[in-house]
């Protein structure tokens, strides 16, 4: 299967194979990290700018790495040392970048949208890393990618996730994906940020975790976004704890090999007690270790690289 495509802004925009396309030129990916010299020169000569108009660890330092694993020139930029400050707009801004001859433009912002504007317009290759409360694809294929890694497959595997779904770009990247792949996906939290719209999109709802802690093969929590909600959605940090939390008694309620995962930011005693998080059947820290080799692959693969094939027999 080819990946023929520049950009990557949404997983809904992709089949089923184009997305395992790009797991399995990942795993291949995954093993030149363990690797003691890391560096292929598959993206030499070109330049990726990280243009990152809302905070970020992660996402951005592993899109630097993956950069660099690729043996590209990596420059970052953040809102407030960029000249939108100055109201310049986001096309104007991009396309100055693309003046100075940016290949690949990875982009974080608040809009949903924001990434699809950029790559219509743009001949650089755009790559989604976040558009307000729509889409993280790199996201969602890393927790994939995890899911698979760990499991072995990804079809019929139950995954519950908890939290802030209205306002989460994960949420809605893990759906698209996870949904394509088979997987019986639960979304869990109170009614207001788990409205019943969200069961068109082929997902079960639940309004208590303790529903879901037996059957669920995989546990996802994701973060109150305060910054996005514009009013109170629940009575309080500590109700939702109490009702969402994915507490030491809950813990002991899961199965046997469970996977518990978070995209991070964690808030450890809100979403996830701190000793689940550091405990078994964490694979918070593999999460992220697997976000690069997805990097690498999606940069690679948006940059006319081609298909890897892994030895994953997944599907
Ligand atoms: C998430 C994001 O920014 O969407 N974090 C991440 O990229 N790993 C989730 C969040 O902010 O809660």
């Amino acid at each position: 299967m080819n990946w023929q495509h520049k950009d990557l802004c949404a997983l809904a925009d992709h089949t089923a194979q184009e997305l395992m396309t790009i797991l399995d030129t990942a795993t291949a990916f995954k093993g030149v990290g363990e690797r003691n010299l890391k560096k292929v020169p598959a993206l030499r000569g070109k330049t990726l700018v990280n243009f990152f108009i809302e905070p970020s660890t992660r996402t951005r330092i592993s899109f630097e790495l993956a950069a660099m694993r690729l043996s590209a020139d990596v420059v970052n930029i953040s809102a407030s040392a960029s000249s939108l400050e100055k109201g310049e707009t986001l096309l104007d801004t991009a396309r100055n970048l693309e003046a100075l001859r940016a290949d690949l433009i990875v982009i974080r912002h608040k809009s949903a949208g924001s990434a699809r504007f950029l790559a219509d317009r743009l001949n650089a290759s755009v790559i989604n890393a976040g558009d307000g409360a729509h889409e993280h694809p790199t996201q969602g294929l890393l927790d994939a990618f995890t899911i698979r890694e760990k499991l072995g497959h990804i079809e019929g595997v139950r995954v519950a996730i908890v939290g802030d779904i209205l306002f989460s770009r994960v949420a809605r990247s893990n759906i698209q994906l996870l949904t394509k792949l088979g997987a019986k996906v639960t979304l869990v939290g109170p009614p207001t940020l788990v409205p019943a719209s969200f069961s068109p999109l082929g997902v079960e709802i639940a309004h208590s975790i303790d529903e879901v802690l037996e059957e669920s093969d995989v546990i996802n929590l994701l973060r109150i976004q305060h910054e996005r909600q514009r009013k109170e959605y629940f009575p309080g940090v500590g109700e939702y704890s109490a009702r969402f939390g994915l507490t030491k008694k809950r813990a002991r309620r899961l199965k046997e090999n469970c996977l518990i995962m978070h995209p991070g930011p964690m808030n450890r005693g809100v979403e996830i007690d701190s000793a689940v998080a550091d405990g078994k059947g964490s694979v918070i820290l593999d999460q992220v270790t697997n976000g690069l080799a997805v990097r690498v692959a999606v940069l690679y693969l948006c940059s006319g690289g081609a298909p890897m094939a892994s030895s994953a027999t997944d599907q």
